[in-house]
């Protein structure tokens, strides 16, 4: 089956919330700038992706470990990691409307509308640079106004700890959870059995005060990120290398692991300017949104700047000695993938969404693991005890195996209908048959006959079979988990 019709940007918001993925945070005061909820059914795909990500980074790895640090870090973590100095967007104001801007984003807009015979690489461009382009091509801001001159701005979200006025102590939202594996790593050193080369991941909230553009949860203010800090000695390991396995592993992971079609999927190398102050190399792994190729999967090769610089500033000695040779003591280095839960969530609703034309319906094709339910269950009619009491048992069979919704409203059509705009891969009716194959009229599910069946009904072709109750959990979590 192919899946050619081209999604809009419109299409997603708008069944996010008219399907519970994602509402706009607030929205009863009017919103919160690029802040949103996740309601319902963005809640157990969060989740998914999540424990997905989990598993296969950090459970099923012999050299990786998890951690989960604060928000909160104390502030000199974040004038070591040059946040407070370098974690700056280059800022523009309207002359007229006094509204602000990211500069690089309305050059961006600008080259769209106006294509250069040559490449012109705005990612990295130097505040002087973006200045003179700016004035060279007379950009203006989509109100038709001038700009003032573009100005460093810090996007840290800065806020404090302590009530008496001047005793609060400032301190920042994290910018990046890799700060708080760096932090821990003597503590990690000390309290497991872990040898180099080995891996921290983490999953948690990271805050940016950024200027966005209103492409909905790309980026967003409060975001989830999913990092990895793989730490190495480079005289055993060739970061080359190691690098090429990240970028593959990352790649299995969504397109294998998400089913996220490949076509839509690219590697884009930083250039120098762009890379950023801690960085050696950087790839993005990135996906083509309605808005084009963007970034989705960072993946940087940090070198030892974050120990060392965090060594200077705390005066404590976060070397690694090796057990093999305990005269050699120096500082790891370090692969980081990194990734936002979000974007993730995003590209997911995005290379799901499906319009079958011939069948006129909406269809949320996630690959079954992604899923937020896996299964639906529907009592034929609601007005038969014996049907819904059966119904119910199959849910709860199911339930405690697999993401599972009840409904027993409306026609059958109806249900199928918004189970398909959900995404539930499989739908399972307990109709009058199933009554007919069950002789037995008082038991419990223990003892559910063998040969009880129900229908169950294929999301993608829509195609029913009747499958024995007995079997139903075990094949409905082999498709599943393949
Ligand atoms: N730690 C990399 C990032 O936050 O993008």
């Amino acid at each position: 089956m192919t899946q050619e019709n081209q999604v809009s940007l419109e299409k997603i918001t708008s069944l996010s919330k008219r399907r519970g993925f994602v509402y706009p945070t607030s929205e009863i005061y009017g919103g919160l700038t690029s802040s949103y909820d996740y309601g319902p059914l963005g809640a157990e795909l969060l989740r998914n992706i999540r424990n997905l990500w989990w598993r296969e980074m950090i459970t099923c790895r012999e050299d990786m470990i998890g951690i989960d640090s604060q928000i909160l870090l104390h502030p000199e973590t974040w004038v070591a990691s040059g946040h407070v100095s370098a974690f700056n967007d280059p800022l523009v104001e309207d002359k007229v409307t006094h509204k602000r801007y990211r500069a690089d984003h309305l050059i961006e807009s600008w080259l769209e509308k106006n294509p250069q015979d040559e490449e012109v690489v705005v990612a990295g461009m130097g505040l002087t640079e973006i200045a003179d382009f700016i004035e060279k091509h007379k950009v203006k801001t989509p109100d038709g106004n001038d700009v003032f001159p573009p100005k460093a701005f810090n996007i840290m979200f800065q806020t404090s700890i302590g009530v008496v006025e001047g005793e609060k102590m400032p301190v920042y939202l994290r910018g990046e959870t890799a700060q708080g594996i760096f932090t821990n790593f003597s503590n990690i050193l000390n309290s497991t059995r872990v040898q180099l080369p080995f891996g921290v991941g983490q999953i948690g909230k990271s805050f940016r005060n950024e200027i966005t553009t209103g492409q909905f949860i790309f980026r967003t203010l409060e975001f989830e990120q999913a990092e990895i800090e793989y730490f190495f000695d480079p005289e055993k390991t060739d970061w080359h290398e190691l690098f090429q396995d990240w970028q593959s592993q990352m790649w299995n992971f969504i397109h294998g692991t998400l089913g996220i079609r490949e076509d839509k999927l690219r590697w884009r190398r930083h250039s120098d300017q762009e890379r950023s102050f801690y960085s050696k190399e950087t790839y993005d792994l990135e996906y083509e949104f309605p808005f084009g190729f963007k970034e989705l999967w960072g993946i940087a090769y940090r070198t030892d700047y974050d120990l060392k610089q965090h060594m200077d500033h705390s005066g404590k000695d976060l070397r690694y000695r090796d057990p093999n040779d305990p005269s050699r003591v120096f500082i790891p280095h370090v692969i980081e993938p990194a990734v936002g839960v979000n974007r993730i969530l995003m590209m997911a609703l995005c290379d799901a969404y499906w319009e079958d034309i011939a069948n006129n319906r909406i269809v949320m094709r996630f690959k079954p693991n992604l899923a937020p339910y896996k299964a639906a269950v529907f009592p034929l009619v609601k007005n038969k005890p014996e049907i819904v009491g059966k119904a119910r048992e199959v849910f709860h069979m199911l339930a405690k195996k697999m993401g599972t919704n009840w409904d027993d409203r409306g026609n059958i059509g109806k249900r199928y209908f918004y189970q398909d705009e959900i995404g539930t891969p499989f739908g399972i009716t307990i109709d009058y048959q199933t009554l007919e194959d069950d002789t037995v009229t008082v038991r419990d599910r223990d003892t559910m006959k063998q040969d009880d069946t129900v229908t169950v009904r294929d999301r993608d072709t829509m195609k029913q079979e009747r499958v024995p109750i007995h079997d139903l959990a075990d094949k409905l979590l082999g498709i599943i988990e393949e």
